[in-house]
């Protein structure tokens, strides 16, 4: 198939829209919940094959790009030529389980190691938000304006429970600084509300699959995503990234900076 932003678009949001219908039917069913590192790092029947799935739809869309997702069943990709799939197949797998709601799949496209198109589906609330820097992005069908660029004390920020606990990198100071914290435990879902202007600010240990989309899409909508140390995030490695409004981001990595 062709590689254009628009194709790549297209074929990312018809995955999306048929993991997103299947996950729906299917979760009235029940579930094999397995543990990977420990008990609350889980996976289930449904995360694996719906990788299988897009891995599969992917292959045979773009034979010549390579895959990196989380269950295993991509490739092992050790550069960022070309076209790269990032697949992260239900994300919020705790949220899947534990909660039936608030969990995501997200498909990131690069191309020659640009963020290029990324697809992020709220699975229950049947909302794709997708496009890139070259399209803009969508909301379905709708074009959605950039979030404004707010300050850290004029919005709500998210930041992974175990970082707040550890007050890892000044975490509870920039707390203390915003209107209050949010954790909603799924990368996708927070991704979403960053886009729609609802969170100033994310920040997380993230995996590259739990990343990619959604660095596409916060690029492509004026919201900017950095590793703590301001360098360009890097995609082939887990790291903590702050993804928000340009005034946030350099707030936040001020009092980073500021901690022993
Ligand atoms: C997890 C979620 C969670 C984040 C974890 C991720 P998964 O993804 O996005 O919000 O804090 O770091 O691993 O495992 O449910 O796909
Ligand atoms: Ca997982
Ligand atoms: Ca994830
Ligand atoms: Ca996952």
């Amino acid at each position: 198939m062709e590689i254009t932003a628009k194709t790549i678009d297209k074929f990312v949001v018809n995955i999306l829209e048929e993991v997103g219908n299947s996950l729906i039917i299917d979760t009235t069913k029940d579930k094999l919940v397995d543990t990977k590192r420990d008990r609350n790092d889980l996976v289930t029947n449904f995360d694996k094959s719906t990788e299988k799935f897009i891995v599969s739809m992917i292959k045979e869309g773009y034979p010549n790009s390579t895959i990196v997702s989380e269950e295993g069943f991509g490739d092992d990709v050790k550069n960022m030529d070309g076209l790269v799939f990032f697949v992260d197949p239900i994300d919020g797998t705790m949220n899947f389980v534990k909660r039936g709601d608030d969990f995501a799949s997200m498909i990131g496209v690069y191309l020659d190691g640009k963020p290029f198109v990324g697809g992020i589906i709220d699975v229950m609330q049947k909302r794709v938000f997708h496009g890139g820097p070259e399209l803009g992005i969508y909301c379905n069908d709708k074009k959605l304006p950039n979030p404004q660029n707010k300050s850290l004390r004029e919005g709500l920020i998210d930041i992974s429970a175990r970082m707040v606990l550890s007050d890892w990198l000044n975490t509870k100071e920039i707390v203390k600084n915003s209107s209050g914290l949010r954790v909603y435990g799924s990368a996708g879902i927070i991704f979403e509300h960053l886009l729609l202007g609802k969170e100033v600010m994310y920040m997380s240990y993230l995996a590259p699959w739990d990343l990619a989309a959604g660095r596409v899409l916060c690029e492509g909508a004026g919201l900017q995503v950095t590793s703590v140390d301001d360098t360009p995030v890097n995609m082939l490695k887990s790291q903590v990234v702050i993804a928000g409004t340009q005034k946030v981001v350099s707030e936040v990595l001020k009092t980073v900076k500021n901690c022993d």
